[in-house]
């Protein structure tokens, strides 16, 4: 076992679990959007192993592009839901078919921020396609059209996510020991 493993309560979603909902995802994001000009969005940095192995499971032409925002104030577990974005697209998405790709949904807030941010571009539609999401935890209402998987109210980590930028390379989803994070950060530090 890593030493990074040592780190995990309990793996929550295997990487086999994970493969094959994702060519699921993969299959229907392709139906869904056959003959269209799509570019899918990925919000950085969680999303990218989510994004790379999505993208492999799409069967149609896709376009993808970037984008990197920050939660402000709040600690290493929870977003504050006060966004601001620390890197833009580089595309124009007017008229196009844009397809957001994020790697896990909690009170929904950061999401309520960048599709309101993006809607004010005209793209022809917007969606979203969410590899975890935690029901238990809404505060704003936000329509996924994809869904990985629904998970408990736990943090966890792998497969792109991350606790104080590490974790992200585990190929799993687990659960991180809670003594690790009993700290919280300090109010008013940037997390991505
Ligand atoms: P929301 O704005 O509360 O929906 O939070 C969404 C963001 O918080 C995600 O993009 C993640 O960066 C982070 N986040 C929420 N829950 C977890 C978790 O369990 N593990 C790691 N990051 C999380």
């Amino acid at each position: 076992m890593s030493a990074l493993e040592q780190d995990i309560a309990k793996i929550l979603i295997t990487r086999e679990q994970l493969q094959t909902r994702i060519a699921d995802l993969g299959q229907a994001i392709s139906r869904d959007y056959a003959g269209k000009d799509v570019l899918l969005v990925c919000i950085l940095k969680g999303g990218v192993l989510f994004l790379t192995d999505l993208m492999r499971a799409v069967a149609i032409p896709h376009a993808i592009d970037f984008m990197a925002i920050s939660s402000y104030g709040g600690t290493l577990t929870e977003s504050s839901g006060v966004v601001r974005i620390l890197m833009d697209l580089n595309s124009n998405i007017e008229s196009r078919n844009v397809l957001i790709v994020e790697d896990i949904v909690d009170t929904g807030r950061t999401l309520q921020y960048i599709t309101e941010n993006l809607r004010t571009r005209n793209p022809a539609s917007l969606k979203i396609c969410a590899l975890l999401n935690k029901p238990s935890r809404r505060e704003v209402n936000v329509t996924l059209d994809y869904v990985g998987f629904d998970i408990p109210n736990e943090f966890v980590v792998g497969y792109g996510l991350d606790y104080n930028e590490h974790y992200r390379n585990l190929p799993f989803v687990g659960v991180l020991k809670p003594d690790l994070y009993a700290r919280p950060n300090q109010s008013g530090t940037d997390t991505v």
